[in-house]
């Protein structure tokens, strides 16, 4: 069990928010009414892999073209993948899909208790506690990686993560205070993206140091101890570039798997070595290009070589894009970095 801390660890880190808060485009102000529960879940989906940085700006369009969840479930599956691309883990855009629908289904009202919202597709543990204490005011306990950092210094829990996930959460329980939930679960956040960073963490002003075990032992940084990262194993593919009177040829991806339910430009296998030009989409005289687009997924590095051929009938293999209008398509990165490679090229 943890430590008992002073009881005003609560007091101390809203007096700071107060003053400090980011300003971000789902919240709401601090103290202020609680936030939209359509907008506190949309965000907690975009930013379950991807930074605050990338997420704010496509958050804004998204509620722009979306600012309700009836928009979001009426919308179609291809606007709402392509409106998707580029943030990566597009598991999220099917679920997000198919949980507006379900909310709607419903009655349109998002359930307002962290177990109700565990029942939703794409919301688990941490989302749920996010969304009940932001949205709804549930006395809920959020533990992302950087309140798990926090917590872990203010305790100096010594086991590393996620291993000491059990203790972290219980200890951060302990300190969750009954009222302004939603408002203490992004004030640790901010304490942990602003001052409570992974290096050189910003001690000397930080409103919880007086109570920080790791502050007092000296070496703060040294909290949580990390493991070393297993080394990516790599994989090698090839794009296949058919091009046909300005268009290119794309395929949609199937709806499990890695890039699921996304355009994408065909590929043949992944696979330990280069595989050349197996398992082209179409016949022809296919040729490869020089150089490569190299790609980092959580799993694996791919590095894709890239072939290109003049497509000569028409061929239903896929969708003909215009390549002059490539960027409008809503490929994942890796796609649309070899378009632009090929395009350069040209
Ligand atoms: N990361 C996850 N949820 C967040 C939030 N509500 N504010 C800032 N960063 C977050």
């Amino acid at each position: 069990m943890p430590a008992k801390l002073p009881s005003d660890i609560a007091d101390l880190l809203l007096a700071w928010y107060d003053l400090n808060a980011r300003r971000l485009p789902w919240r709401s102000p601090p103290g202020a009414p609680r936030a939209d529960p359509y907008r506190v879940w949309l965000s907690e989906i975009m930013l379950q892999q991807t930074t605050v940085a990338t997420v704010r700006p496509r958050f804004e369009e998204f509620v722009a073209r979306w600012p309700d969840v009836e928009s979001l479930a009426s919308a179609s599956d291809a606007d709402l993948m392509a409106a998707w691309a580029g943030l990566g883990y597009y598991a999220r855009a099917r679920n997000l899909i198919a949980c507006a629908r379900a909310v709607v289904a419903a009655g349109g009202h998002f359930p307002a208790t962290e177990e109700g919202l565990r029942t939703l597709p794409g919301v688990g543990a941490y989302t749920a506690a996010a969304i009940a204490a932001i949205a709804f005011g549930e006395r809920a306990v959020v533990v992302d990686a950087n309140v798990a950092r926090v917590v872990a210094r203010l305790f100096a829990i010594t086991a590393p993560l996620p291993g000491a996930m059990p203790e972290v959460r219980a200890a951060t329980e302990s300190i969750t205070p009954d009222a302004r939930s939603g408002d203490f679960a992004q004030a640790m956040m901010d304490l942990g993206s602003a001052i409570c960073t992974p290096r050189n963490p910003s001690c000397l002003i930080c409103p919880l140091a007086p109570s920080c075990r790791a502050f007092a032992s000296g070496d703060p940084e040294s909290f949580p101890e990390k493991k070393a990262k297993a080394a990516k194993p790599q994989r090698y593919g090839t794009i296949f570039w058919a091009e046909r009177d300005g268009q290119v040829l794309l395929v949609r991806r199937p709806p499990k798997g890695l890039l699921g339910g996304m355009l994408a430009l065909p590929t043949g296998p992944w696979s330990p070595a280069p595989p050349g030009l197996e398992d082209p989409p179409i016949a022809a005289d296919w040729t490869m290009r020089d150089g490569t687009v190299a790609h980092v997924f959580t799993h694996f590095r791919l590095e894709l070589a890239l072939a290109v051929a003049r497509a000569e009938a028409h061929s239903n293999a896929g969708e003909w894009w215009p390549i002059a209008d490539i960027e409008s398509a809503g490929l994942p990165t890796v796609f649309a970095k070899a378009a632009s490679a090929i395009r350069r090229a040209e």
